[in-house]
């Protein structure tokens, strides 16, 4: 993720508004939203009035986030699933395929159990993830042209250009490379990895470390999961 640009690049969509309707139906206070990046959704949840931890890795990324408005107040941690607090949150939330990040076994078990002792009894734990039967990946390879966008503090016109490397195992690595469209300056260039998991895996896993009344949703009007869906929306219970 670069933060100079990722909001300019993800706009808000249907997958979004699905998030918000999850738990308004969930009928939550507390949350934790997991990677929380820039932000993008900790606002709105804010908006919404919902009591937050917001937490990520990337400094830079909850730097961006904390200049977004927020009534109410928002905790921010810099750092991971291992800062949560314990028996604390009614919803442990990870948008936008958060979940795609944690490449071995071991970190996916790692995320799956903190939500697991962050969550209070009867908490829901909720994210989304691209099926890796969809083969989302070639339609990403075809597109050939930048994405643009501006440079917020010098107002210059950027592209963001993407190299993909393809896959070893199950992991698939791509680049973005932001450059200034004037000069063609390199600004920019992040490796990025992303990890498909099967529906089955993240089921059973997800019972293994104690989560039940697993749904999986395989769009953002509530169908239920299929061969051939995008994504993989989970919802489950502690
Ligand atoms: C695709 S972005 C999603 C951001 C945000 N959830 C959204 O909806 O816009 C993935 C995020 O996962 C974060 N991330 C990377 N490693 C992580 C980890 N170990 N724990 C939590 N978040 C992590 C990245 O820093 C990045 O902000």
């Amino acid at each position: 993720m670069i933060p100079l640009v990722y909001d300019q690049i993800n706009h808000w969509g249907k997958d979004d508004e699905f998030f918000l309707s999850l738990l308004k139906k969930a009928n939550v206070k507390k949350i934790a939203d997991l990677g929380c990046g820039t932000g993008r959704l900790t606002s709105q949840f804010a908006k919404l009035g919902y009591r937050i931890t917001a937490v990520d890795p990337n400094k830079e990324a909850i730097e961006y986030a904390k200049n977004k408005e927020y009534p109410g107040e928002v905790t921010w941690i810099v750092g991971d699933s291992s800062n949560l607090q314990t028996d604390a949150f009614d919803t442990v939330i990870m948008t936008a395929n958060v979940a795609q990040v944690f490449l071995t076994d071991q970190s996916w078990q790692q995320v799956i159990s903190d939500a697991f002792r962050a969550l209070k009894p009867g908490g829901h734990f909720i994210f989304d993830t691209r099926n890796p039967l969809a083969r989302v990946w070639e339609q990403w390879e075809k597109d050939r042209t930048p994405d643009v966008a501006i440079h917020q503090e010098t107002g210059e016109p950027l592209e963001i250009w993407t190299e993909y490397d393809g896959f070893v195992g199950d992991i698939f690595t791509f680049y973005e490379t932001v450059k200034n469209a004037n000069t063609d300056e390199m600004l920019i260039r992040e490796k990025i990895q992303l990890k498909f998991r099967t529906k089955e895996e993240i089921h059973n896993s997800l019972q293994q470390v104690g989560f039940s009344q697993i749904q999986v949703y395989g769009d953002w009007k509530y169908r239920k999961a299929t061969e051939d869906t995008k994504s993989f929306i989970f919802h489950s219970i502690k």
